[in-house]
């Protein structure tokens, strides 16, 4: 691997950047602004606090209003994107739905809002930008796994069936994308600071379970998380697919 591929960063790229307004989804268009991309800001919510600081940093920027398990409202922030840019290199679908209930108190209705915040939007979002990527023949996509899928955590059932969907399609997709120089991969990431937890006796016992698994007992920072985003979307990881990549303190490691 050549030093100047990295020197180049994601300049000319344009990545997609879905649960942008807020938390981890603000900090990933930040730093992939950083690396030179183009970024196109998509939230069900206003986004605008993202795009100031996206714009501050001297991207361009696009700010779309989607809602991700629509697939016609997935396919319209698409069209858009194509439209302002021509161009999809990248995919970081953000957005995930996360509740804490005992399995007896799970209703139907939050198990499958899990499912379609989860895995229907990475199903639709990845369906809708595929075939621009196939057609330039590179992309790169980043979904987010938990690292309570490793630990089991209690009243996570839905959360964590769902978080591993999320590395089983990675890793099936992963096979059949490859030979079109699209990369896909999934971060499991750990209890991070954008999390606030309610204080309930649920809550702290997810505390009490996960910090004390972690070989560094902190939480991740979003700047953690986004550090690792930038590393897969660079032109220079085109060999990393299919991947699991564990950003969690060290909850993995057991
Ligand atoms: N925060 C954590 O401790 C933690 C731990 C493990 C995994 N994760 C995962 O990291 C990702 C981000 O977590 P976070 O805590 O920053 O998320 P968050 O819940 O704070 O932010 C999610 C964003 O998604 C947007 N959104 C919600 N529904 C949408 C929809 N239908 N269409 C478009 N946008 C929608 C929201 O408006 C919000 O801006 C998620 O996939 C989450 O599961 C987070």
């Amino acid at each position: 691997m050549q030093l100047h591929e990295f020197e180049r960063g994601l300049h000319g790229r344009v990545a997609i950047v879905t649960g942008a307004a807020i938390g981890n989804g603000r900090a990933f268009c930040e730093r992939l602004a950083e690396e030179g991309a183009s970024i196109v800001i998509a939230d069900v919510a206003d986004a605008s606090a993202t795009a100031d600081a996206v714009r501050a940093i001297g991207a361009e920027v696009l700010v779309v209003q989607v809602d991700v398990t629509n697939p016609d409202s997935v396919a319209a922030m698409v069209a858009a994107t194509m439209s302002r840019f021509g161009r999809i290199d990248i995919l970081v679908h953000n957005v995930g739905h996360y509740s804490e209930l005992p399995f007896d108190l799970l209703t139907y209705d939050e198990w499958t809002c899990t499912m379609r915040l989860t895995l229907d939007s990475l199903y639709f979002t990845i369906r809708a930008v595929l075939p621009h990527m196939k057609k330039a023949g590179f992309g790169r996509i980043i979904s987010f796994s938990s690292d309570t899928v490793w630990l089991g955590t209690p009243y996570l059932t839905h959360y964590v069936t769902a978080k591993m969907g999320v590395i089983g399609l990675t890793r099936s997709l992963a096979s059949e994308v490859g030979k079109h120089g699209i990369t896909i991969n999934t971060i499991s990431v750990g209890l991070t600071a954008t999390q606030r937890p309610a204080g309930d006796a649920v809550s702290q016992s997810i505390l009490e379970s996960i910090l004390p698994a972690q070989a560094v007992h902190r939480a991740d920072e979003p700047e953690d998380i986004a550090n690792v985003v930038a590393f897969l979307a660079l032109p220079a990881s085109g060999i990393i697919t299919g991947q699991t990549i564990n950003v969690d303190g060290g909850v993995a490691r057991h």
